[in-house]
């Protein structure tokens, strides 16, 4: 007897619709065509052994499964459950009435048991874009499919309880969460906030900057002044994520498989913290079958690359397209893949290979040379990317014993979502950019003009502080980001004179 029912292939991270045809006929043989990879193939010892433990039946006869279409590549175990339920209902065991309005995804133990599979979310939503009424999927991952509205998902745990349910014979419900709900219980919970960290008022407000118009920024200090911990608090200044972007932030991480089996949306924005020993893959995604990378677990929020030095070389370089477009493509020899890569980077180091230059407390003891070349590990192109460059010095340990607590990241963030509010007057129905740190130097020439006083200002601090040429745009972004937090419609010179100071690392006297 022939049946057909459903299961889903992801491709970046969207899904498409994979038809799973179970033929049962006269003679003997396991044939499974369509474009299989091995771990597809090997389902078969897999459901041979759930079968016989479970007192199923494994037909002794000419068993063909067809995967179409054929031309896309069907990866993993997790079609373990859609082609047991296949062989089950074709020799008979189970009724098969409807299974061809199901989409059925899972991979199955030795004794039954149906085990976690990757891009539950947007299998959901081909499956109920493709028509169908009902998704069975494993019960861990049930949560993230079921804030698709308009198709039913049932989660489950064992081979016995997808047989009950397609049988008629169980009580099992559809899974249901409410997504406005969920959003708004979950939105805004940040672990870390601002007010822990004491004193630093000039690293926060460049944080807060940063934050504001969605600039990239690097804190330059010695061990142990804190840039770890000011880093892990910026998500909690962002502004708050829209249902779309949390949408879109969960299907990646939905497709990754490291969405927590409590969480069906990802609500606080990410934060991404990949040690320096990353691969390419690891950091920009890749693999056979392209998987996202650190880049894109950060959408829409914060990629945190601590001590950038120690990063090699090769691994920032591959960063630098992506940054520019905010998407990353993969290409393999059937398929190109786009992920998604739309992140804040905030990166920090020490100012040289001993960590003290420039500290008041503790003397450096490496060359002028030894420290520029230990700046210039960091390639030109991706410091060209970074807005802001802040110089964290340590708050001295009796200071930190009795100074107050700082401001809440409530108040920082309110003042990051007026300035937002201002970057989206100002880039009104374009499409390519919304955020100031997004502006392309035609943008700049255009929004960031300078009244006479202020291009006289930022001309004589280029000259004083040996500014390179690259700073200048760079200084005219970061002064329409500080006036639109000052709700000023025109950039000052004490905007100006305030975005100098974030330059840091372009004066030629570093390490001088
Ligand atoms: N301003 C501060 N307020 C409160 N605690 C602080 C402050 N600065 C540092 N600390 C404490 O010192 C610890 C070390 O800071 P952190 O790890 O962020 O430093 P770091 O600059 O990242 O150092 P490294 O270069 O070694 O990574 C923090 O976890 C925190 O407990
Ligand atoms: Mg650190
Ligand atoms: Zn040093």
């Amino acid at each position: 007897m022939l049946v057909k029912t459903y299961g889903s292939a992801i491709e970046g991270i969207n899904a498409i619709l994979i038809t799973i045809e179970v033929n049962i006929s006269g003679g003997t043989g396991f044939h499974l065509v369509g474009l299989a990879d091995n771990a597809v193939k090997e389902s078969q010892t897999r459901i041979i052994s759930a079968l016989l433990n479970n007192d199923l039946h494994y037909p002794k006869l000419r068993i063909v499964v067809n995967m179409a279409p054929a031309d896309i590549k069907k990866e993993g175990s997790a079609y373990d459950l859609p082609i047991a339920i296949g062989m089950l209902a074709a020799s008979g065991q189970l009724n098969c009435d409807d299974i061809s309005e199901y989409m059925i995804m899972g991979e199955l133990s030795l004794d039954g048991g149906i085990k976690r599979i990757k891009g539950a979310l947007p299998m959901a939503i081909k499956a109920r874009d493709a028509g169908l009424k009902r998704l069975i999927v494993p019960m861990e991952n049930a949560k993230e499919a079921a804030v698709v509205e308009g198709i039913d998902v049932f989660g489950m745990k064992h081979l016995k309880d997808v047989i009950d349910l397609i049988n008629d014979e169980s009580d099992a419900r559809p899974f249901d969460v409410d997504l406005k709900e969920q959003f708004l219980t979950l939105t805004n919970n940040y672990p870390f906030d601002f007010e822990d960290v004491k004193g630093q008022e000039n690293i926060k407000r460049a944080l807060e900057i940063a934050a504001s118009g969605g600039h990239n920024l690097i804190m330059i200090g010695p061990p142990g002044s804190g840039k770890t911990m000011l880093a892990k608090r910026l998500p909690s200044i962002l502004p708050p994520m829209g249902l779309n972007e949390a949408l879109e932030t969960t299907k990646i991480h939905s497709v990754a498989g490291i969405l927590k089996e409590n969480i069906s949306l990802v609500s606080e924005r990410p934060f991404r913290s990949p040690h320096h020993t990353i691969s390419d893959a690891g950091l920009v995604g890749g693999g056979t079958y392209p998987q996202p990378g650190e880049i894109s677990l950060a959408q829409n929020g914060v990629l945190f690359l601590d001590e950038l030095p120690e990063f090699k070389r090769t691994v920032l370089e591959v960063m630098r397209q992506p940054m520019e477009d905010r998407v990353v493509t993969i290409s393999r020899a059937r398929v190109t893949v786009n992920f998604p890569a739309s992140f804040m980077l905030i990166a920090s180091m020490n100012p040289c290979p001993c960590g003290y230059y420039n500290d008041p407390s503790k003397e450096c003891v490496c060359s002028p040379g030894i420290v520029k070349s230990y700046l210039n590990k960091i390639s030109g192109p991706l410091m060209d990317r970074i807005d802001l460059h802040v110089e964290v010095t340590p708050v001295p340990f009796k200071d930190l014993a009795i100074s107050p607590k700082g401001e809440k990241s409530n108040f920082i963030r309110n003042r990051v979502i007026e300035a937002r509010k201002a970057q989206e007057i100002r880039f009104d129905g374009r499409k390519d950019i919304f955020c100031n740190a997004q502006m392309t130097s035609k943008d700049i020439d255009k929004y960031c003009e300078l009244n006479e006083d202020g291009l006289n200002l930022l001309k004589r601090a280029m000259e004083r502080l040996n500014l390179s040429a690259r700073a200048f745009d760079r200084i005219k972004k970061v002064s329409r980001t500080i006036a639109d937090l000052d709700n000023s419609p025109g950039i000052k010179s004490y905007h100006i004179a305030e975005a100098i100071q974030y330059r840091s690392l372009d004066r030629e006297s570093w390490g001088s």
